[in-house]
């Protein structure tokens, strides 16, 4: 292939983006070449020039900041970068296209006759008490609706956009061609505050004369059953449709056909369709004609118009759910209840199924589950309270017929086929479902358990990047923000997220309480909110330490990943709320142990500044806290019990301290100095209420120390004592870890940091449970929600076999095995610093940093390390091995050590 000088352009980190805010996009590059300067222009679909930057002195190639004429809205530009380079001139270009005005969206909204959805309301306390009984699917569920509408298109086409947003999930076709390979538009937004529209291109689809515009809807996260407790109809309880079709004509004249009167709407072959429930599909009433001009049935009837409403429209911004991977069958087993598919892999998607002489009427089931028992018989890790996970298909009885659902997707590796009689292993595919993201790293050594678990953290990120980043892609699908933020600096490896975490903020934002509160997870629905009033316990909380915390870390670890302050700025605003609630919540709540008694002034004043009450998660799933005989729901107690008064407030002093630095970085000093102050006063308050003075915690967790260590909470005069204690702990468990989800991220570090390296390898190679290698000995191709997800005898309990918290170790393996760092924002600093010590001969792992690849690959052979390493241009690195270091030139660099002779 030939080096192309200038390449990989993006517009707000997306390639080709077709719903682009015109306020002041930036654009960014990648050279192969040492850049002095640059110029950039922007011409506008008729070649007029929108901005010349001129010739700008710099090396820059990054976010760019568009200075020209406004853009207007729903407009193709073209964008060229002229990269100087001594005498040599690099020209690369590319395209990018505006949202439409939505605030002048004229489009109607259109209703499909329909029965609303059965609204099924379960509450945390069902849930506790062992999930509520579901009927039989099909006397609850409703149809997905079918609605077409007939266009009439003058000739001389030369643009077509169609916009479109459903409250439900749909999908459009044009003359029976779908609009776009997006599965489950939308997408899932805090519906009540912002709906995204999606811009499709529909040019080579249209013709001059009649067309048919057919969209199929169904209940999607909008009416459908979500989260822990599966309620439904948490948005609302009726599909409806708003789309505009933008039409340019080759003499510039344009038209705006929307959806109105004119559609009708009827039931196709889908019975039902449920995110959780399942799918259920009638070919024998499939008939595509539905969606061809001409077609007119009696049973059709006119939508209902529910007038224009703008006001939750966003353009959606990101990546859309998309198939991104087909997985073949890798074992398939005949059996007594059924035909058992295993593919091997642990997924969020579903099943495409070849059927070949079935007969009419013949009906389907098709069953998902994760994981089999000890046996190796079907058992569902997730089971009861609308989590079915069964889609039915009833055969049209033809010779040979193809089905794969359309509106919903399970969590499984394995599927139990009834009603089918043999079936070919060809047949049957994965089709894994997931927001198609950008592959930005990856990760190998010479040993393959460390390789499984990069790669089940891989998955588990796959699957539960779906839309929004969710806890586990079966059970709830929630977006708790307290997994996300332990999972962003691992996320940002593996996948370009800036775009889809940036959006999910944005939901995250506007789900914020007017008290300042950030919920523990976003999109919140009044069934969350509801909920929340009306539980015990754990089920109350709504803002959480950790979790809301996320929109003060998720945002600085954008920035540090991708150093566009960009995400800074967005989420600022909503960081000083939730401060200031915190501050409130501190004034105003002592910790349990202390409301009884009388504090002297000095201890009032200190703990009136500690936002150590309220229910609060604690450090979740503290391994030595689920060891009892209590039920699993009394046990989950017993972390947030022990650890919250402590975990609440080295949560508020970090996101103190994050917001000194984001004020920092965009420029409001006077903030910065207020933030690092306050952060200073409630610290030295904590330390003066909870450290010992030979630097102990009171609660002898390791995820106390880890926590203190890695947030930074401790005087340096400390930190090593308190890194003993960490380190007894963990030797005291027999080198295993003890940590929840919120400290996990810090164990190794926190030990490696204080002078406990052995300690830290020795934690990472620990096969016996709690350790990530014990889940890679019993067969995990995903990250557990569960240390013991499945015991030594190979018995699987109830939980998640697909939660991607406890896989933030991946961002060690990157930083320290393989020993790619970034050192300053965006990457433009990196170390490479391999842990030669860690017991591998080989590791080698890649990122797409902002200016492109860079690499390391390292050997040890008989005391002779080779380190080769790929640095693009405008990324300062240096690369540290034993008692050397080097800063790295552009491109590839080989390095070679004996390391026998340095050891001497
Ligand atoms: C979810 C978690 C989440 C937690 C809150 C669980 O049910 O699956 O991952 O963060 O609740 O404690």
């Amino acid at each position: 292939m030939a080096k192309r000088s200038c390449h990989t352009l993006r517009v707000e980190h997306l390639e080709r983006p077709l719903m682009l805010d015109p306020i002041s996009p930036r654009f960014s590059w990648m050279v192969e070449h040492p850049q002095d300067s640059y110029r950039l222009t922007v011409r506008d679909g008729n070649g007029t020039l929108a901005w010349d930057s001129g010739i700008v002195d710099s090396g820059q190639t990054t976010l760019i900041e568009y200075r020209g004429v406004p853009l207007e809205h729903d407009a193709d530009y073209l964008w060229t970068v002229h990269s100087f380079s001594g005498t040599a001139e690099h020209t690369a270009e590319s395209h990018f296209a505006t949202a439409p005005d939505l605030s002048a969206w004229e489009a109607e909204w259109i209703e499909p006759a329909q029965e609303p959805t059965h609204r099924e309301q379960h509450s945390f306390m069902d849930w506790i008490m062992g999930g509520a009984e579901t009927s039989p699917a099909d006397q609850r569920l409703r149809p997905a609706q079918l609605v077409r509408q007939e266009l009439h298109i003058r000739p001389s086409l030369a643009r077509a956009r169609l916009f479109a947003t459903a409250h439900g999930v749909y999908t459009a076709w044009i003359n029976g061609q779908p609009v776009s390979d997006e599965v489950l538009a939308p997408g899932f937004d805090s519906y009540r505050h912002r709906l995204s529209v999606q811009g499709y291109d529909v040019l080579g689809m249209l013709r001059s004369g009649t067309n048919t515009l057919g969209f199929a809807v169904a209940d999607g996260w909008w009416a459908g059953r979500i989260g822990l407790t599966g309620t439904s109809a948490q948005f609302g309880d009726r599909l409806a449709l708003t789309w505009q079709l933008h039409l340019g004509f080759a003499d510039g004249s344009t038209q705006v056909i929307t959806s109105d009167s004119s559609a009708f709407s009827s039931t196709g072959p889908w019975n039902y369709s449920d995110l959780f429930i399942g799918e259920s599909y009638d070919a024998r009433r499939a008939d595509e004609s539905w969606m061809l001009p001409g077609f007119e049935r009696p049973e059709w009837t006119p939508v209902r118009l529910l007038g224009v409403d703008a006001s939750a429209l966003v353009p959606f911004r990101g990546e859309p759910v998309r198939r991104v991977a087909q997985l073949p069958v890798a074992s398939i087993d005949h059996r007594a209840d059924g035909v058992l598919l295993d593919f091997g892999q642990v997924i969020a998607g579903r099943l495409r199924l070849k059927l070949r002489g079935q007969q009419r009427g013949q009906r389907i089931t098709i069953e998902h589950t994760e994981t089999l028992d000890a046996q190796g018989e079907w058992f569902q890790n997730i089971a009861g309270m609308n989590k079915e996970q069964t889609d039915h298909y009833i055969c049209a009885g033809e010779a040979e017929e193809e089905w794969e659902p359309e509106f919903t997707f399970h969590g499984f590796r394995y599927v139990r086929v009834n009603g089918i009689g043999q079936l070919d292993p060809q047949d049957a595919t994965a089709v894994v479902l997931s927001s198609d993201l950008e592959q930005a790293g990856g990760f190998r050594t010479s040993d393959e358990r460390l390789n499984r678990l990069h790669q089940n953290v891989v998955w588990s990120q796959r699957a539960n990047f779906l839309s929004i980043p969710t806890d586990c892609p079966q059970r709830e699908r929630a977006g708790w923000s307290g997994d996300i933020q332990v999972f962003a600096g691992a996320a940002a490896n593996n996948a370009g997220v800036y775009t889809f975490l940036s959006r999910w903020l944005e939901n995250l934002r506007a789900d914020q309480l007017p008290d300042g509160r950030i919920p523990i997870l976003s999109p919140r629905s009044e069934h969350d909110a509801q909920s929340a009033l009306e539980s015990p316990g754990l089920g109350a909380i709504v803002a959480a330490a950790g979790w809301s915390d996320a929109v003060a870390i998720l945002p600085w670890k954008l920035y540090e990943r991708y150093g566009d302050p960009r995400v800074l700025e967005e989420n600022y605003s909503a960081v000083r709320r939730w401060i200031e609630y915190q501050a409130a919540e501190a004034e105003r709540g002592l910790p349990r142990g202390l409301e009884d008694l009388k504090l002297g002034p000095e201890r009032l004043a200190r703990q009136r500044l500690i936002y150590n009450s309220g229910p609060h998660f604690g450090d979740w799933l503290t391994p030595s806290t689920l060891e009892g005989d209590e039920p699993l729901h009394e046990a989950m107690d017993l972390a947030p019990k022990l650890t919250s008064e402590i975990v609440a407030p080295m949560f508020q002093i970090h996101t103190l301290d994050l917001a000194a630095r984001m004020a920092e970085v965009l420029g409001h000093s006077a903030h910065a100095a207020q933030y690092s102050q306050r952060a200073g006063e409630v610290r030295s308050a904590f330390l003066a209420e909870y450290l010992g003075e030979d630097a102990t915690l009171p609660v002898a967790l390791q995820g106390m120390y880890a926590l203190a260590l890695g947030l930074d909470i401790l005087p340096e005069s400390k930190r090593l004592r308190a890194g003993e204690h960490l380190a007894a702990l963990v030797r005291a468990r027999g080198q295993r870890l003890d940590t929840g989800f919120l400290s996990t991220p810090f164990l190794l570090d926190a030990l490696w940091d204080t002078g406990h390296q052995d300690l830290a390898r020795e934690v990472l190679w620990q096969q016996q449970a709690p350790s990530w290698l014990y889940a890679v000995d019993h067969g995990a191709t995903t990250i557990w929600e569960a240390w013991d997800a499945v015991d030594p005898s190979g018995q699987p309990r109830q939980v998640s076999m697909n939660h991607y918290a406890f896989g933030c170790v991946d961002d060690w393996l990157y930083r320290k095995v393989a020993g790619l760092t970034p050192m300053a924002p965006g990457w433009r600093e990196a170390r490479i610093e391999p842990d030669l010590s860690c017991g591998l001969d080989h590791a080698e792992a890649w990122i797409q940093s902002p200016f492109g690849r860079l690499a390391v690959n390292w050997k040890l052979e008989h005391g002779h390390l080779s380190v080769t390493t790929v640095v693009p241009f405008g990324l300062n690195a240096v690369l540290k091995l034993p008692g050397q270091q080097a800063t790295l030139a552009p491109g590839t660099s080989v390095h070679h050590l004996d390391l026998f002779a340095t050891a001497q």
